[in-house]
């Protein structure tokens, strides 16, 4: 067996610290039910990781493997993730006046979204550790994606989403093999299905932050930017925040790369996270100064995966906020779908309403003068728009009649 990552050390509480074995199943904190972050010999990985050797690896997110939780290589889960592009969007940023603009577009992954980094490595580690029956709550994107890593590896995987789940992801998941279930409501209410069925049926349950390996196929995200970046960071990364994971992930790597010297210890970008007018409870808890989140009574927006009405990891993502000195906004639907339609029409990037949503509270901050002209500034697009067929912007096609087209 050749060990990939012999680094990692331990799973430790992200609220009281205890440890917990890294080589057993684990899911949350046994005595405050937090989330578990898996630690690493960081001073190992600094004696003997160099980016050097990092840039001659293959373009995907294996690359960053002394700081993933894999132990052996030969039983790595892949669909092939490749390293996503970071766009200079310079006609959009142009017009809010932001030059110094870029997008990383995660639409292009396994899946179409960012969901199939933390679906590799979770899955990945849920087949070293032996589970063969996975079961997990998802506004939708999760849920097709670690169906398809899933159907990859050869394990049952169990599905609940709400019914208002874009119809191509419920499909799309279905088609993985997955069994799918749909529950009115918001994932909270599919959590719960889920946690109940978990007890009862001894299955692996493989929601956001209770199992503790999907943050860190997430985190890869930030990895991968500060490379494309020449290990530095920028001013401002805008992340479209439902359960905070990718968010909470990024603030890691780059906590993890202060750490072995790759990234300088000063250069900490401030996070915003945004979500929808329609389930603000991040935001309202930033706005109170509160530590942990309320439940958004009644959430509603179509970018589904930012309908999170209370995220497990919500102590998590404020934090990061507070320390990198960042913000909370909240956009409502007509913004977000003003943005999808330009972003298409002047990039050609179909973005995910999640990603419009991030672009969306980015142009506020900047009318606000948060942002400066010349800060530059990280759009997380989680996803492709094609996803999302049913809210597609555009004028809608005309009807030809006579086989003449007009020249208007
Ligand atoms: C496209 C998209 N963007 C963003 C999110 C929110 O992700 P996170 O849990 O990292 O906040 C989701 C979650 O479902 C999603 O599907």
């Amino acid at each position: 067996m050749r060990r990939v990552s012999s680094f990692a050390t331990h799973l430790e509480c992200s609220r009281c610290s205890e440890y917990f074995e890294v080589n057993t199943l684990q899911q949350t904190c046994a005595r405050d039910g937090a989330p578990l972050l898996v630690r690493y010999d960081l001073g190992r990985v600094h004696e003997q990781a160099r980016r050097e050797e990092i840039a001659r690896r293959d373009p995907t997110l294996w690359r960053y493997r002394e700081l993933l939780p894999v132990e052996d290589e030969s039983r790595i889960v892949t669909l092939g993730e490749p390293m996503t592009p970071l766009l200079d969007a310079r006609r959009i940023g142009a017009e809010i006046q932001m030059p110094a603009l870029k997008v990383k577009d995660e639409g292009l992954l396994p899946t179409g979204t960012f969901k199939a980094r933390g679906a590799a490595v979770g899955v990945t580690r849920a087949v070293e550790l032996g589970v063969s029956t996975i079961a997990l709550p998802t506004a939708g994107n999760a849920g097709a994606a670690w169906a398809a890593y899933g159907a990859r590896a050869g394990l049952r995987v169990v599905v609940v989403m709400p019914d208002t789940t874009p119809q191509v992801i419920v499909r799309e998941t279905a088609a993985y093999g997955a069994e799918v279930y749909l529950v009115p409501g918001s994932i909270a209410d599919a959590g719960a299905v889920v946690k109940r069925a978990c007890a009862q049926y001894g299955w692996y349950d493989a929601s956001t932050l209770k199992e503790p390996y999907r943050i860190e196929g997430k985190k890869t995200m930030g990895f991968e930017l500060a490379e494309q970046m020449d290990w530095s960071l920028p001013d401002v990364i805008a992340y479209p925040t439902g359960g905070g994971v990718g968010l909470i992930g990024m603030w890691k790597a780059f906590d993890e790369l202060r750490e072995i010297g790759w990234i300088a210890r000063d250069d900490v970008p401030r996070f915003v996270a945004a979500q929808s007018t329609g389930c603000a409870p991040i935001v309202r808890a930033f706005e109170e100064g509160a530590d942990e989140s309320q439940p958004w009574p009644d959430p509603r927006t179509f970018a589904a995966g930012i309908r999170v009405p209370k995220a497990l990891g919500d102590f998590l993502v404020l934090r990061a906020l507070r320390e990198t000195g960042g913000t909370a906004v909240a956009v409502n639907d007509e913004q977000i779908a003003d943005v999808m339609r330009l972003v298409g029409m002047s990039e050609g990037m179909l973005v995910c309403p999640e990603g419009a949503a991030a672009l969306a509270a980015a142009a506020n901050l900047r009318r606000d003068g948060w942002i400066k002209e010349g800060d530059v500034v990280v759009i997380f697009n989680t996803g492709s728009g094609l996803k999302y067929g049913e809210s597609l912007q555009g004028e809608a096609p005309r009807a030809l009649a006579g086989g003449v087209l007009p020249d208007e």
